[in-house]
């Protein structure tokens, strides 16, 4: 190639979209002399490679996702009157794929939760569902959430993460033993994002057109299937391929095999919640599918790669607290702290008008009247920036009694929920155990925990991990405490639980 070939039409530009000189050869003095600091476009590429990344996601940064579709296909207009779940919609959609522990750079099939967070394009603005592949938590007050996934991160010391931390955290809080069972299970390393389920986890609020509130809980169940790691398939992969699950979800995209989910509603009438055996807002809890069956209402399908991961993957914003008319939060309290928590992070990770940038842009037109700010791109030209305003800028002006309301009443705590007569920690971990995990998914389970506490767990941690799990399970309890204290077990698999 002609190394003297001058900048021109068919060459890069400089931001201005002025040609610029050479993306080979900063401007010097002779060939051997220094760099001019007039050389702008050399400064331009020097200075924004300082500010190409921004923060990864505090939990949940190792991730991927494609863009799709969901099409409502059962009438479910008597619950719910949002626009995207009236039979025949079809609404465009963005899904991104999490583990939740590891930072950006971390195996894919390390043994983790995995993040399954949803926002549609309505034709009512954005509907975001940010729920994971586990239809349950492992604690039920955000006040324990930073320090929960402080507990699960890295030693201050030593940089490391550290099993003690983890159980030490379980076990002082017992809420967690139904998720700590799913994760030390064989759902614990799905073998693809394509092949694991979803949840929206939290319940919700659905209003129909005339008034009417029911709560409900979704159920994403994968069409292709779910399939698992065992511990050695997924520790040999971590190795081989920290993408695999990112690589998997990309390349069966781009060869036109398209995933897809069938969601499903379990729909609780308003007036049960009151009354039901199980506190329904509690998120450390699933409701038994026959006090309350799965409703089909569509499928989701995931069809388009992005184009560029950072500007629509890394830059995606998603919310719990992102709702549409039709849709509401729930007294859950987890919820309601996250509807605080996402908006708050994506300001400071991404930047103060993040909603405005492509991926984050609702499909129908806007008028907020937040104003300006760092990158402000949308406006609202010379029109009133307050309101009320005696202008022709609509506000908005609802009084009294909401939509998405429920009652609430009485004096100011800091207090667990009041407990209900099956609201145990411990008996829906232990129906896990005994009735969805066969003999070998049981052995498989003890393995994998006895091998996470024997990699460093100490006194009086220990003892407490053994009498959690004799509390979900007496049985197996007993074989992991006999597996450590026989000093036995193999290897667990690396992530929550690692050595
Ligand atoms: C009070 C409890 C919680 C708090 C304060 C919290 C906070 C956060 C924050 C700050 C982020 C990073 C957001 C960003 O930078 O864009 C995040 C990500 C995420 N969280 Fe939570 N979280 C909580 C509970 C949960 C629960 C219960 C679930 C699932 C049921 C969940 C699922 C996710 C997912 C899937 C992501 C990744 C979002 C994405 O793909 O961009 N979180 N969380």
């Amino acid at each position: 190639m002609n190394e003297s070939r001058k900048g021109a039409a068919t060459g890069s530009t400089m931001s201005t979209g002025a040609p610029a000189a050479s993306d080979r050869h900063s401007l010097t003095i002779g060939p051997d002399g220094p760099i001019l600091l007039h050389d702008v476009h050399f400064l331009e590429q020097m200075a924004h490679f300082n500010r190409e990344k921004v923060p990864e996601r505090q939990p949940h940064a190792k991730g991927g996702g494609a863009f799709g579709v969901f099409e409502t296909t059962a009438d479910v207009s008597r619950y719910t009157k949002a626009a995207l779940f009236q039979k025949g919609a079809k609404t465009e959609l963005l899904l991104r794929f999490s583990t939740v522990a590891g930072e950006m750079g971390s195996p894919d099939t390390w043994r983790d939760v995995r993040g399954f967070s949803l926002k549609f394009y309505t034709s009512e603005g954005n509907y975001d569902l940010v729920g994971n592949n586990t239809p349950i938590f492992f604690v039920r007050d955000p006040m324990k959430f930073p320090h929960f996934i402080r507990s699960q991160k890295r030693l201050p010391d030593s940089g490391l993460r550290d099993n003690h931390m983890q159980w030490d955290f379980w076990t002082a809080n017992p809420e967690s033993a139904h998720q700590v069972t799913y994760l030390m299970g064989p759902r614990g390393l799905p073998r693809t994002w394509r092949q694991m389920n979803g949840y929206g986890s939290h319940t919700f609020m659905w209003i129909n057109a005339a008034g009417e509130k029911f709560w409900v809980k979704y159920h994403f169940h994968t069409k292709q299937g779910m399939a698992f790691f065992s511990n050695e398939e997924a520790m040999a992969m971590s190795g081989k391929d920290a993408d695999y699950h990112r690589r998997d979800l990309f390349d069966a995209i781009a060869r036109g095999d398209f995933p897809s989910w069938t969601l499903s509603v379990q729909v609780m009438p308003y007036a049960d919640a009151k009354t039901y055996r199980i506190n329904p807002f509690d998120l450390t809890k699933t409701w038994p599918h026959n006090d309350y069956p799965l409703i089909e209402v569509g499928t989701m399908t995931l069809n388009r790669n992005p184009e560029n991961f950072f500007a629509q993957i890394e830059q995606a914003a998603f919310s719990p607290g992102n709702l549409v008319p039709g849709i509401g939060l729930s007294p859950d309290k987890m919820l309601l702290g996250r509807a605080f928590a996402y908006n708050d992070a994506q300001r400071n990770r991404i930047g103060t008008n993040f909603h405005q940038l492509p991926v984050n842009r609702p499909k129908v037109p806007v008028n907020t009247y937040m104003f300006d700010g760092q990158m402000a791109y949308e406006h609202s030209g010379n029109k009133p920036v307050y309101a009320p305003n005696s202008g022709d800028r609509p506000w908005a002006d609802v009084t009294g009694a909401v939509d998405d309301g429920w009652e609430a009443d009485g004096e100011m705590v800091r207090s667990a929920y009041t407990l209900r007569p099956d609201d145990d920690d411990f008996t829906q971990p232990g129906i896990l155990v005994r009735e969805v995990f066969d003999d070998a998914e049981r052995a498989a389970l003890v393995e994998q925990v006895a091998g996470s506490l024997l990699g460093g767990v100490r006194s009086p941690v220990l003892e407490r991990a053994f009498d959690y799990w004799k509390k979900i399970d007496p049985d197996v309890g007993r074989r992991i405490e006999e597996k450590v204290r026989a000093g036995a077990a193999p290897e667990p698999q690396a992530g929550m639980g690692e050595k």
